[in-house]
């Protein structure tokens, strides 16, 4: 395919803009469209076509993206943020493009955070233990089963949504109570062994049931972390590769635990417990964390490694159906000890502890 049409939905969210950078810097001319809600942020990102959609959760979601396809001549389909990945793999049959995306069902269990819990467990991945609230709020019951303090987390969302780290029963029940006041169900809540150690990102392609590659990075710090209770912000602005087998393992078996063959991507997230155990607090199957094509980008840019080491690229190439080389390497794709800084106004940097920085943006 001389130049293939991609459209990117959720193109301005920050995730979107990186993964449109990234297919920038391939050797190969990609035409790119872009679509996001958000009026303002759809001027983020450099596409060659832009188009405002409806929400995810709108009726003509679907039909509108299909639309554009049609319109666009598309070959290939990457809906970035998760909620629209969703709802484009449950209904893909109606969007005339190739996507790159695991079964909606399969989907649909792994972006609740109670069922993939419960999931991995049965299969024997380290995870938190957790408990789920029923409407009469039997919050002591979990502190004397669970310890203190508890994280306290809702079971769909993003970006640690209404996370709380509770250190009594008191805390916990104000904080559920609150949301259930503002609408969210108390059966929206759960509360989970707290892990207070390392937090751990673990980015992979899949193709078939085959994990193509993979590399896992150190989440640092969160920007502004001082405006949210939980000090979780959703994407670090520092973050370290790291290569730890143990990380590759339990990532590994998570993703095969939510389904016999997986395809696309998966973002595992892993916390380490009191005991210095990776426990996998999330799967997002079918999704690119947001700096994911950030990494790959500098891994191509900077640390002048091949083409595939851009994972933009790979993923949408293997989406295109094209072959790829075996030669790649299935973990530890990036080398260890690079840092990633970025943050607000102040661009991103690549940054070894020698002293040694690019600038990437
Ligand atoms: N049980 C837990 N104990 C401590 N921190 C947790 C726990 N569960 C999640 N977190 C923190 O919250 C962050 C966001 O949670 P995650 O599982 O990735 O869901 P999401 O990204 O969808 O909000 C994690 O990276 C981790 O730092
Ligand atoms: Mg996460």
């Amino acid at each position: 395919m001389a130049q293939p049409r991609i459209l990117v939905t959720g193109a301005g969210g920050i995730a979107g803009v990186n993964f449109v950078r990234a297919l920038r810097a391939s050797s190969r001319h990609y035409y790119i469209a872009g679509t996001d809600y958000n009026r303002f942020h759809l001027e983020y990102p450099d596409v060659d076509a832009r188009y405002q959609t409806p929400r995810h959760d709108d009726r003509s979601f679907v039909s509108t993206v299909a639309k554009i396809v049609r319109r666009e001549s598309i070959d290939f389909l990457h809906p970035q943020p998760s909620s629209e990945a969703l709802v484009i793999s449950l209904r893909r049959e109606e969007v005339d493009a190739r996507v790159f995306l695991p079964p909606g069902g399969l989907m649909k269990k792994a972006q609740d955070k109670l069922v993939s819990q419960r999931i991995l467990e049965k299969a024997k991945v380290p995870v938190a233990a957790t408990m789920a609230l029923r409407r009469d709020l039997d919050v002591g019951a979990a502190f004397k089963l669970l310890g203190r303090p508890l994280w306290v987390r809702a079971r769909h969302g993003a970006g640690g949504r209404l996370s709380l780290l509770c250190n009594t029963p008191q805390e916990a029940e104000h904080w559920v109570k609150l949301w259930a006041l503002r609408g969210v169900k108390v059966s929206e809540m759960i509360l989970q062994e707290y892990l207070p150690g390392r937090n751990v990102a673990w980015d992979s392609v899949w193709k078939d049931g085959r994990l193509i590659t993979s590399y896992a990075r150190e989440r640092l710090e969160y920007p502004f972390k001082h405006v949210s209770p939980s000090g979780i912000t959703g994407t670090p602005s520092v973050a370290r590769t790291v290569h730890d087998r143990k990380i590759n393992d339990v990532s590994v078996s998570a993703v095969r635990a939510l389904g016999k063959s997986p395809n696309g991507a998966y973002s595992v997230d892993l916390k380490e417990s009191t005991t210095g155990v990776f426990c996998v607090t999330e799967v997002d199957a079918g999704k690119f964390h947001t700096t994911m094509p950030l990494w790959g980008l500098a891994a191509f840019k900077i640390l002048r490694m091949p083409w595939y080491a851009n994972l933009a690229d790979l993923y949408v190439r293997i989406g295109l159906g094209e072959e790829i080389p075996g030669s790649i390497p299935q973990t530890n794709l990036i080398p260890a000890g690079y840092y990633l800084l970025r943050d607000m106004d102040v661009g991103a940097f690549l940054w070894r502890e020698d002293g040694w920085k690019r600038r990437l943006l």
